[in-house]
């Protein structure tokens, strides 16, 4: 699509291209002719979209308030599930995970050794020393985002303090490093020389994604990786940050009794947090968290 100067522009804003997109195609054009991967257009969120995105941001983080007020020790991770479910439906909107591909839940629930997809069940109680990662992610007038955090039971091992303490600030510091016009590769760069200098471990298998108007778009949004490699940032991507930090290997395998769970291989602990952000003109804007 060639797009002459004073045609409306492609992101439907209703400008015309010169006072719109130009300048921003032009520059993308150059970083492809000189080799870098940039984002299609598809992938860039137009203004509306982005309002959408920001307001499913805000009920999901209410979400994640709202566990926050109640979660404790002798808790099962269903009565998570139903304080979700109840509260997203309470606010006009729609957990996106609840029969995402077959997914039966309204959140995930992952505990310890569980790194992530873990599954609410009246089964599983919290117990004094658990550290839980709950991920909630919302779906208000048709657009997605997603969170997660981590919370600690009681009085957990300096071990497992620790690993929440490093992957909090592995995804702060990731969140950090995310420029307009920067590259995908400086988020994993800076997160996995955190969690590594500390004796931990990234998850290759899972990472970030695109998010907003479906629940996993591109790119795909690596932990570890190298400065200045990978798809360019530009201004209106929507992604998640999430990593998964192992206090031990990164090796990580499927439940086979529910095709969803994911485990350590060496039953070490893991934690993630997880924030939606969207690139801007001069930074970054945290649309969940
Ligand atoms: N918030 C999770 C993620 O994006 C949801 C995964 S899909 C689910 O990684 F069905 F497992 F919940
Ligand atoms: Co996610």
């Amino acid at each position: 699509m060639n797009l002459s100067r004073n045609d409306l522009c492609w992101c439907g804003s209703g400008l015309k291209y010169k006072k719109c997109h130009l300048e921003f195609d032009k520059k993308l054009n150059i970083l492809a002719e000189q080799g870098f991967e940039v984002p299609s257009r598809k992938i860039i969120k137009t203004k509306e979209q982005i309002e959408g995105i920001r307001k499913s941001g805000e009920v999901n983080n209410a979400v994640l308030d709202l566990v926050a007020a109640n979660i404790k020790e002798g808790m099962s991770t269903e009565e998570i599930d139903r304080l979700v479910h109840n509260f997203t439906i309470s606010q006009g909107a729609i957990p996106a995970t609840l029969n995402f591909e077959g997914y039966p839940k309204s959140v995930c629930t992952s505990i310890n050794n569980e790194v992530c997809h873990g599954i609410p069940s009246e089964n599983r109680i919290l117990k004094n020393g658990d550290i839980i990662n709950i991920d909630a992610s919302t779906i208000l007038n048709g657009y997605y985002s997603d969170a997660s955090r981590m919370f600690i039971i009681g009085e957990a091992s300096e071990e497992a303090k620790k690993l929440v303490e490093v992957s909090r600030e592995c995804l702060l510091k990731g969140v950090e490093a995310v420029k307009p016009w920067g590259f995908l590769g400086d988020i994993g760069a800076v997160v996995q020389e955190l969690a590594e200098k500390n004796g931990f471990s990234v998850v290759r298998d899972f990472g970030g994604h695109g998010v907003g108007v479906e629940f996993h778009e591109d790119p795909f949004v690596p932990h570890v990786g190298k400065k200045g490699e990978g798809m360019v940032l530009a201004p209106g991507m929507v992604f998640t940050i999430e990593p998964m930090i192992n206090s031990g290997s990164y090796k990580i395998f499927i439940d086979k009794d529910n095709d969803w769970t994911v485990l350590t291989t060496d039953g070490s602990l893991s934690s993630q947090w997880e924030h939606t952000i969207l690139v801007t003109e001069d930074g970054i804007e945290i649309l969940s968290k």
